[in-house]
């Protein structure tokens, strides 16, 4: 049964380092003319009102998208991010990864975006049809069901993003096998994971990401991992940050994030801190 809802989590630190990996890797895209194909297995509803009862619960945004969405910032990528939030968090709603992608798209490039959860799915469907930007289109399916169905995409170029919520422990595999699936036909596909990372508290799946992270980058492929904590790791913490793992990157990626993360880490509290690291260097 599907329990997760992300109008609790949104615009959260996990939020802002998700969106601001995806947001580069589409403007990397964006750099030749030749379409290009995005793909979100795990889409959501699409954009998230912050007064509702959901995102006021325990205003989330406020240890992320907050800290920094009136500063005056340096980053390129950073300045991209909060261009296109900017209308949204006028009307202080939040763009979930559907809507940055359909608005960072351009006409010709293709997006299909997968929700399973019935109530997500239809808000998802309304929001991205209220955009009505071309080739956007939205599916009622498991994502990684739709991954195998809907790669690769013709012409060969784009991207996959993959954001389980992570209640079952799992889920973690699933990725690490929806993956490998997605390789075996499309090895250019550009791929950006995001995990949680859990204090011991959260028994068995403390450890479960950094193990996800060892089994994808024995894959082999080039990938790095970015991460942003804004908590110590002690034993009680919980979610204390979290980080996007990147599956064949494009060019300079790296170099973008870590000044981005450099930039607003700061801004992110006391305790908080980040890093980046190569697993599999690209040659
Ligand atoms: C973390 S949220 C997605 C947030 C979104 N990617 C964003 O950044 O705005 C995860 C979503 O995946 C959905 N979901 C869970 N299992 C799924 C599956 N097997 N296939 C497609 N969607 C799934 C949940 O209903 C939930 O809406």
């Amino acid at each position: 049964m599907l329990s997760y809802q992300h109008a609790f989590h949104a615009g959260n630190h996990a939020d802002v380092i998700k969106h601001l990996c995806w947001l580069g890797v589409i403007n990397a895209l964006k750099k030749k003319d030749k379409p290009f194909t995005l793909y979100d297995s795990h889409a959501g509803a699409g954009c998230y009102d912050l007064a509702d009862a959901m995102s006021t619960k325990n205003k989330e945004y406020e240890s992320g998208i907050s800290r920094f969405m009136d500063a005056d910032v340096r980053q390129p990528l950073l300045n991209d991010y909060l261009a296109l939030c900017h209308d949204f968090l006028s009307l202080n709603h939040y763009p979930g990864s559907p809507v940055i992608s359909a608005q960072a798209k351009r006409d010709s490039d293709v997006l299909h975006l997968m929700e399973l959860h019935p109530a997500e799915f239809n808000k998802l469907n309304s929001y991205i049809g209220k955009l009505r930007k071309p080739n956007s289109h939205v599916h009622k399916r498991d994502g990684y069901e739709g991954l195998r169905a809907l790669t690769p995409p013709k012409p060969n170029r784009g991207a996959i993003l993959i954001d389980p919520p992570y209640e079952k422990a799992s889920e973690y595999l699933d990725v690490v096998k929806g993956i490998q699936s997605v390789f075996k036909r499309w090895q250019q596909a550009q791929i950006v994971v995001w995990y949680p990372l859990l204090s011991e508290r959260a028994g068995a799946k403390h450890g479960a990401s950094e193990s996800m992270c060892d089994k994808l980058a024995e894959l082999g492929t080039p990938c790095f991992k970015a991460e942003i904590c804004v908590s110590q790791n002690t034993t009680d913490a919980g979610m204390y940050g979290s980080g996007v793992l990147v599956l064949n990157p494009p060019w300079q990626l790296d170099q973008q994030l870590s000044d981005v993360l450099n930039e607003i880490t700061p801004l992110m509290g006391e305790s908080a801190s980040s890093s980046l690291q190569w697993l599999n260097q690209d040659n």
